[in-house]
């Protein structure tokens, strides 16, 4: 352990692998399922159903993540529009066509996690949202491929904030990244802003493992806590996007685990 950092061995990787498969599987399934007229509580039971089915357990449900007060309620984040992350799946809520349906998913087996995230489009959408979840997504892509041994973590930063600036988007400030392993949210926080980058960088080393998870909105960097203790919106009410990979940094280069 170095600064608090958990370096792990092949092993584990592949243990953390196999957490990250079954989010990878998982979310793709719901991907599926998201329609006009669907829930995000319909997402929750598919979810929690084939959770169980692959002998994981969701790592969210009743996890209280170190930057809150109480367990999180569900499996899931379901994060509608101008919901940026952390959205509670409602029962009362439809989701409509020209929606961004942002899923977030994690899962324990074994004694290790995954976590991962994507932005689902409901039929079309306009030209401004598709630029958005572009934009989030290429963030991703390249900041994934900056997660190597000898890269320090500020590059990652700086590849996320300079590839929304460069779609003319808004990355949000103080929600990012983080270490994970044999904890969903370990050391190193991950920003996607590069106000929030502290006066500390961090040198990656082979072993680590983290979650690269770019958060952008159309109009603002800043947020709001909804009244329901856990949904961030974004301030101005601008929708916004959100995809997330677990990353090995690895001898070899740079790993996606939570990809099938
Ligand atoms: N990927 C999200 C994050 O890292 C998931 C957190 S869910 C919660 O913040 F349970 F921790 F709220
Ligand atoms: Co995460």
């Amino acid at each position: 352990m170095r600064k608090g950092i958990e370096l792990y061995s092949f092993k584990e990787i592949e243990r953390i692998r196999r957490a990250c498969q079954i989010v990878a599987e998982v979310l793709h399934i719901l991907a599926e399922n998201v329609k006009p007229g669907v829930t995000p509580w319909d997402l929750e039971m598919i979810a929690r159903e084939e959770t169980k089915k692959r002998g994981a357990k969701p790592a969210f449900l009743n996890y209280r993540p170190p930057f809150h007060r109480d367990p999180y309620p569900a499996a899931l984040c379901v994060s509608i529009n101008d919901e940026v992350v952390h959205g509670l799946p409602k029962k009362d809520r439809v989701i409509e066509e020209g929606d961004l349906v942002s899923i977030d998913f994690g899962v324990i087996i074994d004694g290790y996690a995954g976590d991962s995230a994507i932005t689902v489009p409901v039929g079309r959408i306009t030209e401004d949202r598709e630029r958005l979840m572009r934009a989030t997504k290429e963030a991703l892509e390249r900041a994934v491929a900056k997660a190597k041994a000898g890269n320090w973590l500020s590059e990652i930063v700086e590849t996320i904030h300079s590839t929304a600036e460069e779609y003319g988007v808004y990355p949000v400030l103080r929600y990012g990244g983080h270490g994970i392993g044999r904890k969903v949210h370990e050391e190193p926080f991950v920003p996607n802003n590069r106000k929030d980058l502290g006066k500390k960088d961090v040198k990656l080393r082979q072993g680590m493992v983290i979650a690269i998870e770019p958060m952008f909105a159309l109009g603002t960097e800043e947020t709001i806590q909804d009244g329901d203790g856990w949904t961030v919106r974004t301030k101005d009410g601008s929708p916004s996007a959100h995809f997330e990979h677990t990353v090995a940094v690895t001898k070899d280069g740079p790993m996606i685990l939570t990809e099938i």
